[in-house]
């Protein structure tokens, strides 16, 4: 595993925990997604969420935003318990970006008319959105193909886009769904080393999730592994792959960090 880290934040002890999870579960009907699942994301963390797909990431993501509300359970943020919160309040109070694994972009308008349609709704001023906008497309080198539809950009360069998307509005927390699912290997270095500069740079708070562990262990700070319903493990990457119950339930027995 390569590792994209210089460095990992060592201990969030004196970090203020800006996400929580307590006591949370959540059924689709009768079946049983989320069991009685705690965890804390801490302020300029960047949090992994791994486990099988179906086991309930997506679903972690949409119970933070706001599109689906817990059985049980308080979801807090900044210490305030947002159960009852609609989603743009909890954007805009927030300020979380989500950047979906599918879609996100207008298919049909451009790179750069994509940027403006939401730079319209996010930003106030029209210098500030024009800079806004030429910004994102110089830090995701996205100058040579700002006028090409949306449906014809590369895998990679619509996570760009959609990822610029989101940051336009400047968020505090950035939501992150399985970002390098079916990219190549040199554009899954390239993501991770955006959200990497991003939590050094902004000191934006980050949670990602993806079915694999080795791409995301490269770049988070720490991690949780979701299994059967649960939280089967927490902790740093190292630690994480050392954890008997994540070898048994997860990573197997052929799991190395090289
Ligand atoms: N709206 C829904 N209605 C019923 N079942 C759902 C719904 N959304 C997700 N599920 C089920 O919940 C489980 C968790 O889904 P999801 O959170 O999307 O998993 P993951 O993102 O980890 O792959 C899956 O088994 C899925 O089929
Ligand atoms: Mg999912």
């Amino acid at each position: 595993m390569g590792i994209i880290k210089k460095f990992r934040i060592k201990s969030f002890k004196n970090k203020n925990s800006l996400i929580e999870f307590e006591n949370i579960s959540l059924s689709y009907g009768n079946r049983l997604i989320l069991d009685n699942i705690n965890f804390k994301i801490n302020e300029s963390e960047i949090f992994g969420m791994l486990g099988p797909n179906g086991v309930g990431k997506s679903t972690i993501f949409n119970l933070i935003t706001g599109l689906i509300a817990p059985q049980t359970g308080k979801i807090k943020i900044n210490g305030e318990v947002i159960n009852d919160y609609p989603i743009y309040l909890r954007t805009k109070k927030y300020k979380i970006g989500y950047v979906p694994q599918y879609g996100g972009f207008f298919e049909d308008l451009s790179l750069l008319d994509n940027l403006k349609a939401i730079a319209e709704i996010v930003i106030d001023n029209k210098n500030l959105m024009k800079n806004k906008i030429d910004y994102m497309i110089t830090k995701f080198e996205l100058e040579n193909v700002k006028d090409i539809k949306a449906k014809y950009l590369s895998g990679g360069q619509k996570k760009k886009l959609v990822i610029a998307l989101a940051l336009l509005g400047d968020p505090k927390v950035l939501l992150l769904d399985e970002c390098f699912a079916a990219l190549d290997i040199l554009t899954i270095k390239m993501i991770q080393e955006i959200i990497v500069n991003l939590q050094q740079e902004n000191q934006i708070t980050i949670c990602i999730c993806d079915h694999q562990a080795r791409d995301l262990l490269a770049c988070v700070d720490v991690a949780m592994i979701l299994s059967n319903c649960k939280i089967i493990a927490q902790g740093s990457p190292s630690n994480l792959i050392n954890d008997t119950n994540a070898q048994r339930a997860y990573f197997g027995n052929s799991f190395k960090i090289s």
